[in-house]
Parts: C-alpha cells; structure tokens; sequence
C-alpha cells in the first residue's frame, strides 16, 4: 500500500480518536515532516483532516471523488480484485485502458476507474454516457483459467456481485439476463465483458461496469430517460461513490474467488433468483436474428437456455432480452 492508503487506512480504523505523527511516522517508517506533507496533500485534495498540537490527525470527512489511494485503502484484504487500483480523470473508455494493461502483462486484479469517459461503450455497439463525477464507471482485469465458450459465467458473477452491492442500500435490484441491472424497469447499471482468447483458453477478460450512482434525470440522454435509474434517484439521496466502489469490488472478489474454487453453480443460483428474464417468454435479438421462446434456466457456462415453440433448447450466449407480452 502507498503512504496515502497506509495514511487513510490508520484515520479510518482510529474512527473518532485522533492518531498522533509520531505513531504514523512510526508505522510508515518515514518522518513526521513527510507525514504532514501527505496530510497537506490530502487536505488540498479535500479530504477533511483535523490536526490538533499534541493529539494528532482526525479524518473529519472525505470528498465525494475517486482517488486510488483512498480506494486502496477502503477495499484493502481482497484476494486478487483491487490489488491494484488506477484512477484516470478522463479517458476514452476503461475497458480500452485496461486492455493496454492486460497486453502489457500485467497481472489480474488490476481495476481502471475514470472520472468521465469520452468514448464509453455499452453492449451491441451502444453509446454508454458517463457524465463526470456522477458514476462509477471502472473496468477489471481479469485471467480466469476458463475456456472462452464460459466467458458468460463472468458477467453473471459481475451481475450477481452488483445486486448484493446495491442491497446495502436498501434496494431490490432484478437482473436482465445477461448483465442489465435494474430497479423496477429501469436500468441502473450494466456490465460490457469483452476478452482475449485462445481457441480453447481465455487469456484475459475485461469486465467494464457501470453504475449510475448520482446522476439525475438531465445527467441522462433524451432516448435513455425513460428507461434509466441511478442511486440517488431510488434512494432520494447522494451516494459516497468511493464506498459504493470498494462495496462492488469486495462482493465482487468473493464471487470471483468462488468461480476460481468450482463455485459457480451456487452462484448461478443466486443470480437465478434476481433474475426476471428466467421463467418469461421472451425475444432475444442475437446479430440479425430474433429468436422467441421460453426463458427455461442458465446452463453450465452461464449461457441462457431458451425453449423455443418447437420444443428445442437453444443455447443463447448474447443478445438483446424482450419481455413478450402474454
Ligand atoms: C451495457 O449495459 O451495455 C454495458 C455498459 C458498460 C459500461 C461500462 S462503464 C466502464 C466500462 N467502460 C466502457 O466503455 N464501458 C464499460
């Protein structure tokens, strides 16, 4: 950890007790004048931090913004996700960063969240706005020893981490196969999972998640209004994002710990439970195609088994879910 995160996570445990520069300067193995100069630092980039002669520094608030260190510090025991935290003010889209990482070698675990994102993209080639400050919008590198043909069970164990993050706010999140996550009709958050594989071995998976968290209705494009949620809408208030972030990325490292042992099928039950698609007839665009059945169950990999009005199973890995009306 960095002396910021070793600093933030120190205030943090001492919650209402103030920790003295000597005790860090102790800790950090660095003097109390380079202790204060963090301190300085953090002041100026908001984080509220009082100083008193002879008791030390107290954390009396933190910013409404992402700083990796701070993440660092509020996400800290993960096995593999969040080991690594980069925090851009603008990019073009996290998943494009973190792809760079992935090809430069990088290990798995490492999360990539912007401020803003000028090209952020959404599943089927969509637009995905990501207005500065009013969303996480981050994407996770990720080397899972899996074939490609069970990518699918990465994005149900992304949806399924999301909605156990979102029930610590108090609200019922359902699930639209694959990856929508929604608050009655509307969408709260997505998943876009893209990879790098191998005819029969994944050699890295991206999994770019956004979450609408502070956005109000204007934040939303004219065509999405309708259709979209965030946080602060559902629950009348704003939403600390760095806590909501270091929330997903913990649910998020169970899960996938629990994939890595074997575990998805409990995982896959979970998800079933959340989800609305299952057990409905639906349409699902895939490509060029639309294809009308019954949503039946997820298979093995995570694909959707859809029963069509001919009584065959087709297995579905991707596509665009209707609801048809009965
Ligand atoms: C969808 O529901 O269509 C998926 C939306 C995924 C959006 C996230 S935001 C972070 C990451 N970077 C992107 O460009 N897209 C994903």
């Amino acid at each position: 950890m960095t002396v910021d995160a070793q600093i933030l996570t120190a205030l943090r445990s001492a919650g209402e007790e103030c920790v003295s520069g000597a005790d860090l300067s102790d800790r950090l193995g660095i003097t109390r004048a380079a202790i204060w100069a963090r301190i300085e630092e953090l002041r100026s980039l908001g984080y509220d931090i009082e100083a008193s002669p002879h008791q030390g520094y107290k954390l009396r608030g933190v910013p409404d913004l992402l700083h990796g260190d701070d993440l660092l510090s509020l996400v800290r025991g993960t096995r593999v996700i969040g080991r690594d935290i980069h925090v851009f003010q603008e990019t073009s889209s996290t998943n494009d960063v973190v792809e760079r990482l992935a090809r430069d070698g990088v290990a798995q675990g490492a999360v990539v969240f912007a401020e803003t994102q000028t090209r952020g993209r959404g599943r089927l080639g969509r637009k995905w706005v990501s207005p500065p400050g009013k969303g996480l919008w981050f994407s996770v590198l990720l080397r899972p020893e899996l074939r490609p043909q069970e990518a699918t069970q990465l994005t149900i164990i992304a949806a399924t981490a999301l909605a156990r993050a979102l029930r610590t706010y108090d609200l019922a999140p359902s699930i639209k196969w694959p990856n929508d996550i929604l608050i009655g009709n509307r969408k709260l958050a997505g998943v876009l999972t893209e990879l790098a594989a191998e005819i029969d071995r994944i050699r890295y998976v991206i999994l770019g998640i956004g979450v609408n968290v502070n956005s109000t209705h204007s934040d939303f494009p004219p065509d999405v209004r309708g259709i979209a949620t965030s946080l602060r809408l559902e629950t009348g208030s704003p939403v600390r994002r760095a806590e909501l972030a270091a929330t997903i990325l913990r649910e998020l490292d169970f899960d996938y710990d629990r994939l890595c042992r074997g575990g998805f099928a409990s995982i896959a039950d979970e998800w079933a439970q959340q989800c609305t698609t299952l057990g409905q007839r639906v349409s699902i665009r895939v490509g060029e195609r639309t294809v009308h059945g019954y949503a039946e169950a997820l298979d093995d990999s995570g694909a959707l088994l859809l029963r069509t009005a001919h009584g065959h199973l087709e297995r579905i890995v991707g596509g665009d879910v209707t609801l048809e009306k009965r």
